[in-house]
């Protein structure tokens, strides 16, 4: 990877959300840390009117709301500003894109012309802005780089992300396309590889022998604020599952990289994906649940149901709740479960992956030294060993093992090995969108999706996407604050398992615990 020294990062849908809250934020960081290059500029681009200063405005307050780092000087933040300047565009005028190229070499200092093209815009926008951009020349790499940048979601099924992909690739290179999924940003995310990697103990450990199932939460304690209007057509599965959750099983369920290296490491998620089981109409039947939150009371507070919120149609059959039950047929985990829930409305948030390991073959301290195919479900699950991998909050790992409790007799007793990052002393942690950006800039699409990997996704996605649009699979109703439908626990080959119920602080969980 060479290091540039000029950039000019043009963001489309400058006046939206997205880039006031996270895109804009994390390019202060890295500047303030001196990670940008030299010559830095950014051009926000948008339909709305503004002059520069009243744009340079705007963003200012952004930093002033979600900028982290309060000790950055106001000299930093007038300095960043200084770099940024705006052009307003419609969207859909192939002329506009000559003006943009022509504002574009305005803006160029010396030769190398550096352009990086993020899209924070609505994914409808996507096709034409690529197209237009080619129409224009702006894809090619004759003076400098080019490189598109697009947030999930790829599509919205099957057939629109082949489209999406075809299109942008006869636009672009895959090199110079970077879609970002924010999850594969995030330093717990990353340190899965870490865990797993740079560690000989886990290796022997992580597969079919002796792992009993695997489940991975994301939940969240918001519902779907001022999104509405898009998650209405969205859903759950789209939204998380498709992208955030699987993303995150690669890196648990992959084979080693045979190099640290961007396809390597491409490479075996893919292959991950590929090994999907794909679920007939039964299995989806039997190893689905969906849901979609109710309003009720929590704490003296009422919570809209999903079907009042802005934007959502009051007979809307979209999920916010989505857990599932699959496989990955290959020779490390072949009849192993894995479990993904997701939920919004949540009693909390977090996500965490938990590898839930057999018992020992013989529990000689529990209950009389009884066989586990014995045991009740209480004392199954007790003498199991839980290794949780926890994403957010209280970020950190846990290994939950048997000790014996001191004193006499020979009782045991489930105590926690932890790691938590917030003992790291000074160890700053970037925001997801600062690593993704600055990974973009340098030219490493090691933490980005390919289109291969997006496509397959999509392949295990769609078929439960369109069982789904039937009303053979109930839509469970689950009041705000719960942790969904109890039907989801129906999907546990084993009965004798169920979800975890993780709290807000690592080291508890259980029903009742702190939220
Ligand atoms: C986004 C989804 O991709 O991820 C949102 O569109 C969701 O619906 C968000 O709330 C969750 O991200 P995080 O980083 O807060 O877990």
């Amino acid at each position: 990877m060479e290091k540039i020294s000029h950039a000019i990062f043009v963001l489309f849908g400058a006046s939206g959300d997205l880039a006031k809250r996270m895109v804009v934020p994390a390019l202060f960081r890295l500047f303030c840390q001196g990670f940008l290059p030299q010559n830095f500029q950014m051009l926000g681009v948008s339909r709305s009117f503004f002059e520069d200063d009243a744009f340079r405005k705007s963003m200012a307050e952004g930093l002033e709301k979600f900028a982290r780092g309060d000790s950055v000087s106001l000299e930093k933040q007038k300095e960043f500003l200084s770099r940024i300047c705006y052009f307003p565009i419609e969207y859909s005028q192939p002329k506009a894109y000559f003006s943009l190229k022509e504002k574009l070499e305005s803006m160029a200092i010396g030769k190398e012309k550096n352009y990086f093209f993020y899209l924070s815009t609505p994914p409808l926008l996507f096709e034409e802005i690529a197209i237009n951009l080619g129409n224009c020349g702006l894809n090619l790499e004759n003076e400098g780089k080019r490189t598109i940048v697009v947030e999930k979601p790829f599509g919205y099924d099957l057939e629109s992300a082949k489209r999406l992909n075809k299109r942008l690739l006869s636009i672009f290179q895959e090199s110079q396309i970077y879609r970002i999924d924010h999850y594969l940003g995030k330093e717990t995310v990353q340190n899965l590889l870490f865990l797993r990697f740079a560690n000989g103990i886990f290796e022997p450990l992580w597969n079919r022998e002796y792992v009993h199932h695997i489940e991975i939460t994301s939940a969240e304690f918001l519902g779907v604020e001022n999104r509405g209007g898009y998650y209405d057509g969205s859903g759950i599965l789209r939204d998380m599952v498709q992208n955030h959750l699987l993303q995150m099983l690669a890196l648990v369920a992959m084979e080693p990289p045979c190099i640290i290296e961007s396809n390597a490491i491409r490479n075996e998620t893919l292959k991950v994906f590929q090994s999907l089981h794909k679920m007939s109409h039964q299995e989806i039947l039997q190893n689905t649940v969906r849901g979609q939150y109710t309003s009720s009371f929590m704490q003296g507070e009422k919570f809209l149901g999903y079907r009042e919120e802005k934007g959502v149609s009051d007979e809307s059959r979209t999920e916010t709740f989505a857990a599932l039950r699959f496989y990955i047929d290959n020779w490390r985990w072949a009849g192993v479960p894995f479990y993904i829930r997701a939920g919004k409305r949540m009693p909390t948030r977090v996500t965490e992956v938990v590898i839930h390991y057999k018992p020992a073959p013989l529990s000689l301290f529990t209950r009389g030294g009884l066989f586990p195919g014995n045991m009740d479900k209480e004392a199954l699950c007790e003498t199991c060993n839980q290794l949780v991998l926890r994403i957010q909050p209280d970020e950190g790992i846990l290994l939950k093992i048997n000790m014996k409790v001191p004193g006499r007799g020979f009782v045991t007793q489930k105590i926690n090995m932890g790691f938590y990052y917030k003992e790291l002393a000074n160890a700053y942690i970037p925001t997801a969108y600062e690593r993704l950006i600055l990974d973009c800039l340098e030219g490493d699409s090691t933490l980005f999706s390919r289109a291969d990997a997006v496509e397959t996704c999509w392949e295990f996605i769609t078929p439960i996407l369109k069982a789904w649009e039937g009303d053979e699979i109930k839509l469970y109703g689950y009041p705000c604050g719960t942790w969904g439908p109890q039907e989801a626990n129906s999907i546990f080959e084993d009965k004798a398992f169920g979800w975890r119920y993780p709290c807000k602080n690592l080291a508890s969980d259980g029903l009742y615990c702190e939220l």
